[in-house]
């Protein structure tokens, strides 16, 4: 039915599927439980290509297009959603904002290792007091009087990744007086003097993704390390995020797939009043909206993947297909673990299921990268042209 799907998206596809059934799923619930993030996992999944998707061979990565990176990590998302944080950071956050915004010695000094996998990319854009409103920054990057570094200040919040993170894209003022104008992208290694993380972020869902505050005392960062001009951060923060949508739409999707599969299985099987519950049209009801809203996600993923490959060839934006697939998605996710929960009764809410899971980890993806309220901004801001 979709001839856009090829054998190559099947393949990566049904690989990513194995590699989640047989090494993620076994440890998720561990995971979830302790909080510890997966890091032999990730590694995997950097040797078998997760990490780098999109990436040109050349770069580190496996040079497939958005859908085979949609396809992925949906399967990766549905055994356990805080794999697929780490990976859909990693991948559309940090590598495809360095394979667009990059200078070839960027890409070879940091990419490489990044999208094969050996290294972990996170992307820094919010601060305790600016997180939708994300262009009102108080941390400042001021170049010295030499113009070879610029000294970094300040504090940033819900970095995912961020306590395993080797290289963070960070956002941060320049030349505060131009508001959003005024922002800078930097690379920055953490094992340099002046940068430190917070504790890791006790959380509701995707617990084992960690997630923390970090500090910047006067870090250094050489000028080579600028990422695109001065004054270009907030586009390549939004631009990044366009990309970044379609990874949490993906996860969402998993998520809920993981959620309806395991509804169907249990309406198959659990009887009550004399009958299998799926033979109540209250259940039927519920199986059939989730299904329905399953697949309309699905086929929004499809469209942002398509336009977002094609958005890369015309230099056009994605903006809309983004945001829309990610509002639908992250919103079906919520409602699909809901029903899923009521679907089970006492067991869904049991932690000797997994559903509970399912439910917290969907919440975030209403949340970040942009919460439904943000989505629904944006939606509307390119329908009309109005702010
Ligand atoms: N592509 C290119 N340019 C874009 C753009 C896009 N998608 N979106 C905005 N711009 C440009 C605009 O054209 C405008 O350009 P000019 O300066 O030339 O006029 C400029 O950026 C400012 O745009 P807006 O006026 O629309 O900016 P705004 O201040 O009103 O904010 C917003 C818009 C959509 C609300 C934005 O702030 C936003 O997306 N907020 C949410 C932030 C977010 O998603 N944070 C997630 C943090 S990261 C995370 O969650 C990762 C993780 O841990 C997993």
């Amino acid at each position: 039915m979709f001839d856009f799907i090829t054998e190559e998206h099947k393949m990566i596809q049904a690989a990513a599927r194995d590699f989640a059934r047989k090494a993620i799923a076994p440890i998720a619930e561990h995971h979830d439980h302790t909080g510890e993030f997966p890091l032999e996992t990730v590694r995997q999944m950097g040797a078998l290509g997760f990490m780098g998707i999109e990436v040109p061979e050349e770069y580190g990565g496996v040079g497939m297009d958005t859908l085979a990176y949609a396809l992925a990590l949906t399967e990766i998302s549905k055994a356990d959603a805080s794999h697929g944080t780490i990976m859909s950071v990693n991948n559309s956050l940090v590598c495809h904002g360095l394979m667009k915004f990059g200078t070839e010695a960027q890409k070879q000094k940091y990419l490489v290792p990044i999208a094969s996998g050996q290294k972990i990319g996170a992307y820094s854009l919010t601060e305790p007091m600016s997180g939708s409103d994300a262009g009102n920054m108080k941390s400042r990057a001021v170049l010295n009087d030499a113009g070879t570094h610029y000294l970094i200040n300040g504090r940033k919040s819900w970095v995912t990744s961020a306590p395993y993170a080797d290289i963070i894209v960070l956002f941060t003022m320049t030349q505060p007086e131009k508001q959003h104008r005024g922002i800078t992208a930097f690379l920055i290694e953490t094992d340099k003097p002046g940068f430190a993380r917070g504790k890791t972020e006790p959380k509701l869902g995707i617990r084992a993704s960690a997630t923390s505050e970090i500090t910047f005392d006067n870090y250094a960062c050489p000028v080579e390390n600028r990422l695109g001009q001065e004054g270009e951060g907030f586009k390549i923060a939004m631009q990044v995020l366009d990309a970044g949508r379609i990874g949490i739409a993906s996860q969402a999707l998993g998520i809920a797939e993981a959620a309806l599969e395991a509804s169907i299985a249990y309406a198959q099987e659990r009887e009550a009043f004399g009958q299998k519950i799926g033979q109540f049209q209250m259940i039927q009801q519920k199986l059939a909206d989730m299904k329905t809203r399953v697949e309309a996600s699905r086929l929004l993923i499809y469209q942002a993947a398509l336009a977002k490959t094609a958005a890369q060839q015309s230099g056009g934006r994605y903006t809309l297909e983004s945001s829309m697939a990610k509002l639908f998605a992250s919103e079906t996710a919520m409602w699909v673990t809901t029903q899923a929960i009521q679907i089970h009764g006492g067991m869904g809410y049991s932690k000797e299921m997994p559903l509970e899971r399912y439910f917290r980890d969907a919440k975030i993806t209403e949340i970040y990268e942009g919460t439904s309220e943000v989505q629904r901004m944006v939606i509307a801001r390119t329908l009309t042209g109005l702010r």
